[in-house]
């Protein structure tokens, strides 16, 4: 079986920014920041193979074929809350793409992902659907927000994260070999908690300010 690619986007400013968003120090509006810049970075390179079409234009001097973007508006799933964080990057990418919600919630004790909110865009079956959720960590988020979107038509998927761990990576290529995921770093390991190590501490609380 093929197993989809995993791509490291290592670019020596996402590693500078990266550096900044893990430590304790950084406040959360610098982190929100930090994480719509190195978005920019993984939104260019989960975007890369987006199919082109030639339409004819005419520029101040002649006519030509020039290409544009083809098919279907994208469609841009968040994984609440922290994949809201990465919207504001890919938006400014593509203005025009679709907005999906999977709302997840992570028990602190089984570390089992809770499903309580689940909105899409029609006809999802024909669109390049992007997963935007900055952390893989046991990969049970994102495997459930996979399966779910599949089960409503979602069939050329990307998942977009800005730190993974390798156990998480592990099952989602298991659960999805289908597909390619983006990342700005693979972690070390995963602690008894379930938390990323070194990682950057709870994505959501860092961004949204939830925590003290
Ligand atoms: C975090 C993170 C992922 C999930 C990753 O969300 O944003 O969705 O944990 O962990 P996993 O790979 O082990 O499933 P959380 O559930 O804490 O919710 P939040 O976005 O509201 O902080
Ligand atoms: N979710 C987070 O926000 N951080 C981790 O390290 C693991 C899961």
């Amino acid at each position: 079986m093929t197993v989809a690619s995993v791509t490291v986007v290592n670019h020596p400013l996402v590693q500078h920014k990266l550096t900044l968003m893990r430590c304790k120090e950084t406040s959360t509006s610098k982190f929100r920041t930090l994480l719509t810049e190195i978005g920019s970075f993984l939104g260019y390179e989960a975007l890369r193979d987006l199919p082109l079409e030639n339409i004819e234009i005419n520029t101040p001097v002649c006519k030509t074929m020039a290409p544009t973007i083809a098919g279907k508006k994208l469609c841009l799933i968040s994984i609440l809350r922290a994949g809201d964080g990465l919207l504001p990057a890919m938006l400014d990418l593509v203005p025009s793409a679709r907005i999906g919600q999977v709302g997840l919630q992570r028990d602190e004790e089984t570390l089992q992902p809770v499903k309580f909110f689940f909105k899409v865009p029609p006809q999802i079956d024909k669109r390049l659907v992007v997963v935007l959720d900055p952390m893989l960590a046991t990969g049970g988020s994102a495997i459930a927000a996979i399966d779910e979107l599949k089960k409503a038509g979602a069939n050329n998927l990307r998942f977009v994260c800005l730190l993974a761990a390798p156990e998480g990576i592990a099952a989602l290529q298991e659960a999805h070999p289908d597909l390619p995921i983006i990342t700005a770093s693979i972690d070390e390991k995963l602690n008894e908690n379930g938390y990323i190590i070194p990682g950057l501490g709870d994505a959501g609380d860092r961004l949204f300010g939830t925590k003290d």
